[in-house]
């Protein structure tokens, strides 16, 4: 029996290279050693308001990513978690089972809703909850995360935990599994913080989806240091930033690319390190606009997708309402 994998994207804004070295990229390398399942986790994006129309295009959107980063539909599950209705339900059950307080300690929440700790709503502040009931639903052993995420995993273990003692065994416990090298990658312009799909002005993210001249502007303008040796120095940010995607699309090992770079300057370096992005994102643009230029197939896939999703979830409702005396 293979493990099970879960993860998700919210599809809000535009996905970025750092989505996809924090995340994508880990779900296709593991794909065939694991019982993967995918999801578009479209509940969790409207915890801040969305336009109805964009967020329908975003949905199919993230799933052309999402295939067209290699994952495999016959390897793995992929659905819109608005579908299956087992989340929310779960989402609601579990809510009863956690206390205020740990809410309260979670960090993203308290980034998020900064000073509008009062307007924000309540979905935001619950998004955790509904994260764990999405993993707990299918018996989830690992799940690969960026380091933003894992806070909300290691929730996901205190809700299960806690059921566990009232109800007896009902959840399995699951592992972030973050990356190496990947897992922070962060805003080019200020490098002190994450790069984020909700903060995506001109110049600071590298969108999957962007042209090959807003890429190499970007990467161009990038904010770096006034030192000039090349190396992975967690003290720069900005330049071991750069290296980072610079390992992440190539693959090569930091020794190679320090090497490769010894004695030059940072503009022959971003240059190749623009080369390098656009070379690994045309091939994959060209896979995303085949892939979406069949909206029928697309679509039919997702359905597949919930059809087989549902079908676990809700075998696991079906035990935890049981079990709580519901219905
Ligand atoms: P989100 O953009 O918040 O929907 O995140 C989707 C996935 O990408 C999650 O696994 C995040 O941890 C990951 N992720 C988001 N931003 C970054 C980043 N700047 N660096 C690495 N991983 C990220
Ligand atoms: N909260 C995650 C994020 O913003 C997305 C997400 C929702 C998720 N449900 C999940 C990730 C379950 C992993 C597993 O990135």
């Amino acid at each position: 029996m293979k493990k099970r994998v879960f993860s998700g994207i919210q599809p809000s804004g535009n996905l970025h290279i750092g989505n996809y070295l924090g995340a994508l990229k880990n779900w296709v390398a593991s794909q065939e050693n694991f019982d993967n399942i995918f999801c578009i986790v479209d509940l969790h994006a409207i915890t801040v308001p969305q336009d109805p129309k964009v967020l329908k295009q975003k949905i199919r959107e993230v799933a052309g990513i999402y295939f067209a980063s290699g994952i495999d539909p016959k390897q793995s599950i992929v659905f819109v978690q608005s579908d299956v209705s087992a989340h929310a339900e779960l989402a609601w059950i579990l809510n009863c089972f956690t206390p205020l307080g740990w809410m309260s300690r979670m960090t993203q929440f308290k980034e998020k809703s900064g000073d509008q700790r009062e307007s924000v709503s309540v979905g935001l502040y619950d998004y955790p909850v509904l994260m764990a009931s999405d993993i707990l639903l299918y018996d989830t052993d690992e799940v690969p995360v960026g380091e933003d995420q894992k806070q909300h995993v290691e929730i996901t273990r205190d809700i299960a935990q806690r059921f566990n003692s009232i109800y007896g065994e009902t959840f399995k416990l699951p592992t972030p599994v973050i990356p190496k090298t990947g897992a922070r990658v962060m805003d080019l312009l200020e490098p002190v913080k994450k790069m984020s799909k909700s903060d995506d002005r001109e110049g600071r993210t590298l969108p999957l989806l962007a042209s090959v001249d807003q890429l190499r502007s970007a990467i161009m303008g990038a904010a770096t240091d006034s030192q000039k040796e090349i190396v992975f120095d967690m003290g720069r940010p900005g330049i071991y930033n750069l290296l980072e995607i610079y390992e992440g699309v190539t693959s090569l090992s930091r020794e190679e690319i320090e090497a490769r770079f010894a004695g030059k300057g940072y503009g022959d370096f971003k240059k190749e390190l623009a080369d390098r992005v656009i070379e690994f994102l045309e091939p994959f643009q060209k896979r995303y606009q085949d892939l979406t230029s069949d909206p029928a197939q697309l679509e039919s896939l997702l359905t597949e997708g919930a059809e087989k999703a549902a079908e676990i979830a809700e075998k696991k409702m079906a035990e935890v309402k049981n079990k709580v005396g519901l219905g």
